[in-house]
């Protein structure tokens, strides 16, 4: 990651590689995720390198974010671990690279895996602990209880880690406030650098959506936004900047790879279902992780559907996305009469010609974002 080449203006900066394997199968999870076996481990390593050289050789990258997500990275052994990121060191320049981020589960982490990753150059490590009661993570259908979850974040950082970041959830059925105090409390004092907080949503097609449906799990609109405020008063007051809206960052520590996306980059997505945006294009591969492996290995595409993106499609996606992040949106993007009265009633702020979400705005974030469009 040193002696870096001059910068190429062009070229795509962002590489996402989706991982499609986890030991357990949690409830509530949209991602596209199998338990895989491990002739499926192999095929889809072998395949994936095969998809990472062509993309080398047809695209022009210049990369520098890239970013292992899941699925489960590190639901793969460490011998597979190791060869796919020798095999990536040896296909793409990663001279200029600033942040290479694996995202892990306590169930999955040993001190050899975390050792193999930081001589290998990943920086960061995004760590889902989600929640430190035993009895919400079972809830959660989560493979570690709270005691693994400190274990793997001192793994990593006695492996050399400067850079961790930890996920957690909130509202959960039946989570009181004290709870979600607990945890939070508990996560600022291991002093990760980034804490992401998600407020449950029940996605389509997942068994808490059932379960939601047949009544036994209720909307919970006020204690979504009171434990949202919770957190933000919380994390800010420990020195986290709340740089997104689901994201608190140490100064210095924001996602590079997240606020690309944000910021409307381009990216290439790598392995099964994962998303590519070139700019006007977008196109997605297969989201089954055998056809995309049988797919490469008969030197087949894995994309199964491309779409092209509109000025207006752009300029949604824009203010959706900018609106989260602390920086806002540039105002002339936006329809002046509504943001107006977004401002008069209070949820959204001017600020050096971009318009921001307030305090109160920050909770109806997704519904401010339509006025504006
Ligand atoms: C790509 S996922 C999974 C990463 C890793 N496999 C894990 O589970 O720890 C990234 C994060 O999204 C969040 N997430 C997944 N499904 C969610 C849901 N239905 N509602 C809210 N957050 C969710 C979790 O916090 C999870 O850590
Ligand atoms: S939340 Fe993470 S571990 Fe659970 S199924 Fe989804 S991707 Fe896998």
């Amino acid at each position: 990651m040193n002696s870096a080449p001059a910068h190429n203006s062009d070229a795509v900066r962002h590489l996402y590689v989706h991982f499609p394997f986890c030991a357990r199968i949690c409830p509530y999870c949209a991602f596209y995720k199998t338990r895989g076996n491990s002739a499926d481990f192999a095929a889809f390593c072998d395949a994936l390198a095969i998809e990472a050289k062509c993309a080398s050789e047809k695209i022009s990258l210049d990369l520098d974010t890239l970013f292992w997500g899941g699925g489960t990275p590190t639901a793969l052994s460490t011998d597979h671990l190791a060869t796919l990121m020798r095999s990536f060191a040896q296909t793409f320049d990663l001279r200029r690279l600033t942040e290479w981020t694996i995202e892990a589960n306590p169930g999955s982490v040993s001190a050899k895996k975390a050792a193999v990753l930081r001589r290998a150059g990943i920086t960061r490590i995004s760590l889902g602990i989600q929640s430190w009661e035993d009895d919400l993570l079972c809830l959660l259908g989560r493979e570690h209880d709270a005691r693994q979850a400190e274990e793997s974040f001192r793994i990593f950082r006695d492996a050399g880690f400067e850079n961790i970041s930890v996920d957690l959830m909130f509202a959960l059925p039946g989570q009181t406030e004290s709870q979600w105090r607990a945890s939070l409390e508990r996560t600022i004092a291991l002093k990760p650098e980034h804490i992401s907080t998600y407020c449950l949503t029940y996605e389509e097609d997942t068994e808490f959506l059932a379960r939601f449906e047949l009544g036994e799990f209720r909307a919970q609109d006020e204690i979504e936004a009171r434990f949202f405020e919770l957190a933000m008063a919380m994390l800010e007051a420990a020195g986290y900047q709340h740089y997104e809206i689901s994201n608190y960052a140490r100064p210095g520590f924001q996602s590079r790879h997240n606020e690309a996306y944000w910021r409307g980059e381009d990216y290439i997505g790598l392995g099964p279902s994962a998303f590519s945006t070139r700019k006007n294009e977008r196109w997605q591969n297969i989201a089954d992780h055998r056809e995309y492996a049988r797919r490469l290995s008969a030197g087949e595409s894995p994309i199964a559907s491309t779409e092209m993106l509109t000025t207006e499609m752009k300029r949604a996606e824009q203010i959706a996305l900018g609106l989260r992040s602390y920086q806002g949106v540039a105002a002339d993007l936006l329809a002046a009469s509504n943001a107006k009265a977004l401002l008069e009633a209070g949820l959204v702020a001017y600020r050096k010609g971009r318009v921001v979400l307030t305090q109160a705005g920050k909770l109806v974030a997704d519904s401010v974002a339509e006025e504006l469009l």
